[in-house]
């Protein structure tokens, strides 16, 4: 590892997040953890602790001049995404890396890329699931040609949208080899979490047209179908692709299953989601693409830009009804729009797992 440069990390956001990508960082050689930023004290105390961090702020600015990383890295809640873009500009990092969802709307999406490529900021966004094995298997197995011609990806979710549904599209697009969107169709209902800190109607379903000809098929929330071989609620995702001579798909608790044109009958394997085991990977992505620039990130920020436009077309096609055309302009924020028009139907649940989410 020697004569290799050390890449220095500030770590904003010291919550469940936060403490993770810092732990990440620490573990490997080729960064240094120096320094840790939350406006809670209390919190920020502790991990500093747990993680032996001495530098530490309420204020990211401050702490960054002072510190000069290569990259800052932001864990903050859904609120808080434009805002901590500039200050990491500012600080001169030459890589953001900051939690998903990438901002609220359609509008500040739109800023943050505007922002960080007139920088010349490199920017990755946490969809990080790609890095369990079961993900990868059934990436494998799409593109060995196994299941012949992909005319279908898919992605399900029982937690609501600002959660979930970025990395469902994420994981839709990667089996879909990044085909661009040509158009989005989708439908919503209730409000109860339009209240919640990740803003969401309890339900969300969408079809893609990919520029490639494959559909894609998105659903989140509470009436999502229910995926009863996994326990854990939060892990109850299915995302997979359909081809002309079988299908494979994940289950982001629950391993990998396909039926393939070479092997007799249904083909399985084991993997479950593990935030330790697929930061290590993630993070180490970040070292190769800043020591070579061929060398990009697979969770960019243009990759996350691409699956953004699509949710918030989905959104735009509640609001407006009909088939919205990508790519998308600036208009009125989606969510904001959703809450105006929204009725106040009380969503309708797919399964009875999901009554203790979705209570009003
Ligand atoms: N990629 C994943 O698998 C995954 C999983 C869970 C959550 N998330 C995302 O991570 C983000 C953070 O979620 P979390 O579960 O860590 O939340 P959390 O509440 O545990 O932590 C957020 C932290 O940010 C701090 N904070 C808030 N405003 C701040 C500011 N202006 N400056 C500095 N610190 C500030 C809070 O005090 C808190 O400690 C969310 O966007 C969430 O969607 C991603």
């Amino acid at each position: 590892m020697s004569g290799k440069k050390i890449y220095k990390v500030v770590v904003v956001g010291a919550g469940k997040r936060g403490k993770h990508h810092a732990a990440a960082f620490k573990k490997n050689p080729r960064f240094e953890l120096a320094g840790l930023c939350d406006v809670v004290p209390a919190q920020l105390e502790k991990a500093a602790a747990e993680l032996g961090v001495s530098r530490t702020s309420a204020d990211p600015l401050a702490l960054s001049k002072e510190i000069q990383p290569d990259i800052f890295c932001f864990c903050t809640p859904p609120q808080i995404r434009l805002s901590l873009i500039r200050v990491g500009i500012q600080s001169g990092a030459s890589l953001i890396a900051y939690e998903k969802p990438m901002a609220l709307s359609m509008n500040e999406a739109i800023e943050i890329q505007k922002a960080v490529q007139a920088a010349g900021v490199k920017t990755v966004v946490s969809h990080q699931h790609r890095y369990g094995v079961h993900y990868q298997k059934v990436k494998e197995i799409i593109s060995s040609g196994a299941i012949g011609r992909v005319h279908t990806v898919y992605g399900t979710a029982v937690g609501w949208m600002l959660h979930m549904i970025t990395h469902l599209v994420d994981y839709m697009l990667w089996y879909n080899d990044y085909a661009p969107a040509e158009w989005v169709m989708g439908q919503a209902a209730g409000r109860g979490k339009l209240r919640d800190n990740h803003p969401s109607p309890d339900y969300v379903a969408g079809f893609i047209q990919f520029a490639n000809g494959v559909r894609g098929i998105v659903e989140c929330g509470a009436g999502a179908p229910d995926v009863p071989e996994v326990d854990y609620w939060w892990r109850k995702n299915r995302i997979g692709a359909q081809g002309t001579e079988g299908f494979a798909e994940v289950l982001t608790g629950g391993g990998w299953r396909a039926v393939t044109r070479d092997q007799k009958g249904v083909i399985s394997g084991e993997g479950c989601m593990n935030y330790e085991l697929d930061m290590g990977p993630y993070v180490d992505e970040m070292v190769r693409w800043l020591d070579d620039d061929s060398q990009v990130h697979p969770c960019s920020g243009e990759r996350s830009f691409q699956g953004f436009e699509i949710t918030m077309g989905i959104l735009r096609s509640v609001v407006e009804r009909g088939q919205i055309q990508l790519p998308l302009g600036p208009g009125e924020p989606e969510l904001d729009a959703l809450k105006r028009i929204l009725p106040e139907t009380p969503v309708l649940l797919s399964s009875e797992a999901n009554r203790n989410e979705y209570k009003d």
